[in-house]
């Protein structure tokens, strides 16, 4: 490393607090830090190239170094980099993608307030879900339905909806405002149910949920179509449309968090109708909205929503809920070239053509000892890896497994997201058959260099 490389990694160790960073070992090993990207390759200030497995973080969809949208947002730069939406003001790019927007959604679904990422965006969700039902006279709805392992974000509420339970520790939640259901998760909650039953008992569930907290108490459910974060957990089939029909029975607003799915991932630019037949009250959208070239977050509301909220009140005329970026012009600019990009380029035909190629050639890691289960859809991949196949025994959770394996990855030239017990892969929709063989190459030649490790620290069996 040159000199002044190690002070770069030097200053971003000594002041830069890394989201999720794991303190055993950040003080020592620091942080690889990128300098440039092209495509689906990310290359880092000492000049080793990789594959992005991650599409940055689920959300360059588009690929990295897209010179036609870094010209647009240069562009919008120069001519109106910024000015506020507040009230009565507003830019040809904000309206343009709000417009946008409410063509490709589903429904009713016309109505966008923007922000700046998912975190935001279903905080966003959350108040005016809870405007709604003031405004229409029911403030008893406040509750709100998640699940466990369901991810949606670090926001002090986008927190409490979240459902991983390990990420609560030592931090407080808002009191006693989210009822998480049990998480769709075939693989560890189906008890030797199949696909079908396990969607009846979840759905008893969900319905004996809501009677017991009282419809009149709940004001809405939250839901990603497929779990990104928590484990890339594919629900059974007929979930979703079965969990927004119960919604509707008991007048409980469906909010679809589609901050991962959307925009090409699952090979459609939204999944909610599309792949799950259903027409969410609110629609939560970020990261490949503008492929993550600039900070930028959606939550769509319903005609019927809009309608309440937009009635004027004696007691305050004003939508009294905003950020300083809620339609920045720069974020819009991207958002709608972005869109413009996916379409023209098909990245959901490419997607719908690769995504199950991708599928089919990660699966026959299922071999390997340490590999439980391989799962996901598309662009949306992950490998769960146990200690003990026929049992689903964990490893020690100290030994943080999946980082073991994404050293071997990344030795090689691959980045993939180390989430313990998993390796997650959510690359740029760029990925073709060549990324594809590679990345998969990569990851048998990195799970035997962990296997032949773990036996050799006699951390598995070698019989
Ligand atoms: C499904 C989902 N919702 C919300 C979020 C939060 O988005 P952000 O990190 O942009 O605030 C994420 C982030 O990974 C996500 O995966």
């Amino acid at each position: 490393m040159s000199k002044d490389n190690r002070t770069a990694w030097e200053k971003d160790r000594d002041h830069v607090i890394h989201p999720y960073a794991n303190f055993h070992n950040f003080k020592n090993e620091g942080s690889t830090i990128f300098t440039r990207a092209k495509g689906h390759f990310i290359e880092d200030i000492d000049g080793n190239q990789y594959l992005d497995g991650m599409a940055g973080l689920w959300c360059v969809n588009i690929g990295h170094g897209n010179e036609e949208l870094a010209e647009t947002i240069g562009q919008q730069a120069k001519n109106l980099a910024y000015f506020n939406t507040f009230e009565n003001s507003s830019s040809v790019p904000a309206a343009e993608l709000a417009a946008k927007l409410a063509k490709l959604a589903p429904g009713s679904l016309n109505h966008t307030f923007f922000g700046t990422g998912g975190s935001v965006a279903n905080d966003t969700a959350i108040r005016l879900a809870h405007y709604y039902f003031n405004l229409k006279g029911m403030p008893k709805k406040k509750k709100i339905l998640s699940r466990e392992l369901g991810y949606h974000g670090s926001t002090y509420l986008a927190h409490t909806l979240t459902g991983i339970k390990i990420t609560h520790y030592g931090f407080d939640l808002a009191p006693d405002l989210v009822h998480y259901l049990s998480a769709p998760y075939i693989y560890r909650n189906g008890n030797g149910m199949n696909e079908q039953e396990f969607c009846d008992f979840l759905m008893e569930e969900m319905e004996q949920k809501i009677l017991e907290i009282g419809p009149e108490n709940i004001a809405a459910f939250i839901a990603e179509p497929i779990l990104g974060a928590g484990g890339v957990i594919v629900p059974p089939k007929g979930y979703q449309k079965r969990s927004w029909e119960l919604c509707k029975r008991y007048e409980i607003l469906y909010i679809s968090d589609e901050v991962v799915t959307a925009f090409g991932r699952l090979g459609h630019m939204i999944t909610s109708f599309d792949l799950f037949d259903i027409e969410p009250d609110i629609l939560v959208l970020a990261k490949g909205i503008s492929s993550g070239y600039v900070p930028l977050g959606a939550t769509m509301v319903s005609d019927d929503i809009h309608d309440v909220i937009s009635i004027p009140k004696k007691e305050n005329p004003s939508l009294t809920h905003g950020f300083t970026y809620s339609g920045h012009p720069l974020a819009c600019a991207a958002g709608l070239k972005n869109i413009e990009i996916l379409e023209r380029e098909g990245f959901c035909e490419h997607v719908k053509t690769w995504g199950p190629y991708f599928e089919e050639q990660l699966k026959t890691l299922s071999d390997y000892e340490i590999v439980g289960d391989v799962r996901g859809s598309h662009y949306m991949m992950c490998l769960e890896l146990v200690k003990d196949k026929s049992t689903k025994a964990m490893f020690d959770f100290d030994l943080n497994i999946s980082k073991r394996v994404y050293q071997h990855c990344k030795k090689r030239g691959l980045m993939m997201r180390p989430i313990t017990p998993l390796c997650v892969f959510s690359p740029p929709l760029t990925f073709d058959k060549e990324a594809i063989d590679q990345t998969v190459a990569i990851v048998r030649e990195s799970l035997e260099a962990t296997i032949s490790e773990l036996k050799n620290e006699e951390l598995l069996s070698t019989v």
